[in-house]
């Protein structure tokens, strides 16, 4: 399986800090919030990975991550000029998914948890369809609410006014190598981006779309915020300590 980072937006929920320096390069803790991503990848066992950002901020990246050998994997780069959506991602990485199955992560999604690693092990020779990873948030209609019912998901919507439940898509997506195809079909939406939820929704309807809740104990944040960041500061600060005493 390959794996994508993107690691694109404008990051306007943190302005003015992010009007001279790139939201994914910011620190969280003692790292630059791209490692999270990146580690999150590694522990699903993916090797080569692309990252997507704009052409202005790519030396950044590339400045910070290199070819990737230092960890034992390769990374290369990749440009996505307007924040044409999440889903644009695989028409960008078309030629890089090649004819592999495709792992999609957002730059500012952070995991944390014991045995995470496990959690997301798949076989990924008999992969198929789609899978999303589902938290339980207070304030769903921010992102992309799931309605689940014995297992099953019911109905996935964008940013609902009405949401129907509290499970919510976090920004780390495996799918079949069909997703190149599928991202072409899908039109923009009223925010003139190509959504991920409508990728999800494709396979959903061919009652393909497989959703694992995160289970207790597991933190997701998507980093966007000053309060968000400034909890995972507090989190990981308080587990280096922790792990100082073992
Ligand atoms: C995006 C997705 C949404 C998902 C969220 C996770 O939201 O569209 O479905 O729940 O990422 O971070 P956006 O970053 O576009 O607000």
């Amino acid at each position: 399986m390959k794996g994508i980072i993107l690691a694109g937006g404008q990051g306007s929920r943190l302005y003015p800090v992010t009007i001279s320096v790139t939201k994914q390069l910011l620190p969280v803790y003692d790292k630059p919030m791209i490692y999270y991503p990146l580690c999150t990848l590694m522990e699903a066992n993916i090797r080569n990975i692309l990252c997507i950002s704009t052409q202005k901020e790519l030396p950044n990246f590339k400045k910070l991550l290199g070819d990737g050998k230092q960890w034992g994997i390769e990374i290369s780069f990749a440009i996505q000029n307007k924040p044409k959506g999440i889903a644009e991602s695989f028409i960008i990485g078309s030629n890089f998914i090649n004819n592999e199955n495709v792992a999609l992560i957002l730059g500012d999604n952070i995991f944390y948890g014991i045995d995470f690693e496990e959690y997301l092990s798949l076989d990924d020779k008999r992969f198929n369809g789609a899978q999303i990873f589902v938290y339980k948030v207070p304030d769903p209609q921010r992102y992309g609410v799931v309605e689940i019912k014995d297992e099953k998901v019911i109905s996935i919507e964008e940013k609902p006014i009405n949401p129907k439940s509290n499970f919510v898509a976090t920004g780390l997506y495996f799918y079949e190598n069909s997703v190149k195809e599928i991202a072409k079909t899908i039109k923009p939406s009223n925010r003139n981006e190509i959504e991920i939820t409508d990728i999800n929704k494709h396979y959903l309807n061919q009652n393909n779309l497989k959703a694992k809740i995160l289970k207790q104990g597991t933190v997701w944040l998507d980093a966007g915020t000053s309060t968000s960041l400034y909890k995972l500061h507090i989190m990981f600060k308080q587990f280096k300590k922790d792990k100082a005493f073992k």
